[in-house]
């Protein structure tokens, strides 16, 4: 091959190389085609980095102004679509970079001083991955709103509560809710929590050792907006571990399974509350398809949907945690692998997120408004499903414990009781006064206040407890706690 030739052909790196990359290589080693998305911070990491190189005298103000200038043109064609990227230059940050020396010369060739790509990828991401936690943050507040909304809407509303599937005891439709707002709230604690490890600055490590340049690395920290509550500078401390750390995409990672686990159980909840067998709730039909064969159906595509993505975004997990126990120190390109199901755990969280909270809450009517086509509620066949299934048997044994019986001679006496009441195909509250004296003549005629469910569900008074005045106080501390 000529040297002509290979000119053309060959990758941007240098006189080393004695022969071009073969396509297949380009594209199996090329990331630009998904790390394009990091343009936004790779640009903001770019102009802190200058910002600093000139408050430190090694590159001029000049130099700094024409990088500012080319950055600003930079984004507007990239917002526009109308930048041209290439994967010849690999990635992200060598399109931009190539870009801006095209645009401003010289001052484009010095950005880099001072840099490698293996700590400004690590701060790209990190930049990235902060501003998606902070809108994930709103959506679970969006979420836990629509949430709190409906168990306002529901707390006298009485349903079976199970265990092992098998009806347990009666209790509030609203504590129902609320067991979530508690997932959720959970979830948006630890978001805040891996925030504080995903906003530190991995910049001025540059390709591993650090850099011989006098660089002001808090500077850069500040300029970006990594600092703590303090606000001090976050910077990381080795520059080994700066280039080749992802312990925060894979806390973050952790964080998404854990939430999409939370909607995926209620996800289950809602298909067996949906079908004809409970008849506990429906969704609004634009979250639900119907069948190609069978007229009937109304399918709760959406609950299941995000039932399966939970697999998707715990296989993410699992694949960033395997993509780092092998690695030595310090950058390997195996971390390039990060990146898509990182983006792809965003992507899917943050669309589960925005559809439950519509799902559930409604959406917003302007005209009136008011919220329309949440979670529609059949209390009628919930306290029916309750009434089945002998669940306030619990509160027999109660009673009689009150009468001065150990708890477990009441529980065997009751267990009696619920055998002779199957027998009869009736429920405890049905049976006579008489046959209930039988088990135990302590039993007066204020036991049938107990034995209703409101009874049952009244009783349950205790901190965190179903008792409608219990649910109520926790609603008006999570509207408190939510602002
Ligand atoms: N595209 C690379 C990545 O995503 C950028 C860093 C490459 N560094 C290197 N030394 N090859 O990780």
């Amino acid at each position: 091959m000529s040297q002509n030739q290979f000119d053309k052909k060959s990758q941007a790196w240098s006189a080393l190389f004695s022969e071009p990359m073969s396509e297949l290589v380009k594209r199996y080693t090329a990331s630009v085609s998904f790390d394009k998305r990091l343009w936004q911070a790779d640009i903001s990491g770019s102009l802190a980095h200058a910002e600093m190189l000139a408050a430190q005298g090694i590159i001029s103000r000049a130099d700094q102004a024409d990088i500012n200038c080319g950055m600003a043109q930079i984004s507007a064609e990239i917002a526009s679509g109308g930048f041209e990227w290439q994967l010849d230059l690999e990635d992200v940050h060598l399109n931009i970079e190539a870009r801006l020396t095209q645009l401003v010369g010289d001052a484009g060739k010095r950005l880099h001083t001072g840099r490698s790509r293996n700590d400004q990828v690590a701060t790209d991401v990190r930049l990235w991955l902060r501003s998606e936690i902070d809108l994930i943050a709103g959506l679970l507040t969006e979420l836990q709103q629509a949430l709190l909304e409906v168990a306002e809407q529901h707390v006298e509303v009485i349903l079976p509560g199970f265990t092992h599937l098998q009806v347990a005891q009666p209790i509030s439709f609203g504590h129902h809710m609320l067991a979530y707002v508690e997932m959720f709230a959970r979830d948006a604690e630890r978001m805040g929590d891996v925030r504080k490890r995903v906003n530190r600055l991995p910049l001025g490590a540059a390709a591993l050792a650090g850099t011989s340049y006098p660089l002001d690395r808090e500077r850069v920290a500040r300029s970006l907006g990594m600092v703590d509550d303090q606000g001090q500078p976050c910077v990381c401390q080795n520059s080994l571990d700066a280039v080749s750390d992802r312990d925060f995409a894979i806390e973050f990672s952790a964080a998404a399974s854990l939430c999409m686990v939370h909607i995926s159980r209620l996800s289950e909840e809602l298909i067996l509350w949906m079908s004809q067998n409970f008849g506990f709730v429906r969704i609004a039909d634009r979250f639900t398809t119907g069948s190609s064969i069978m007229p009937q159906k109304k399918n709760p595509d959406v609950p299941e949907l995000a039932r399966g993505k939970t697999g998707r975004v715990v296989g993410h997990l699992m694949g960033l945690i395997t993509l780092m126990k092998g690695q030595p120190l310090a950058y390997n390109k195996d971390n390039q692998e990060d990146k898509e199901p990182l983006f792809d755990t965003v992507d899917t969280l943050k669309d589960t997120l925005r559809i439950f909270a519509e799902m559930l809450g409604g959406q917003l009517n302007p005209a009136s408004g008011l919220k329309e086509g949440g979670i529609r509620v059949n209390p009628e066949a919930m306290e029916r499903a309750a009434l089945r299934g002998y669940a306030t048997a619990t509160d027999l044994a109660d009673y009689l414990v009150k009468k001065g019986l150990p708890f477990r001679d009441a529980h065997e006496t009751v267990a009696r009781a619920v055998k002779a009441a199957i027998a009869h195909q009736v429920d405890l509250s049905e049976l006579p006064l008489t046959v209930l004296k039988e088990f135990n003549s302590s039993i007066e005629k204020d036991v049938f206040d107990l034995l209703s469910l409101r009874g049952s569900l009244n009783a349950r008074d205790v901190l965190g407890g179903t008792a409608p005045k219990q649910v109520q106080a926790q609603i008006n501390r999570h509207r408190l706690r939510l602002g």
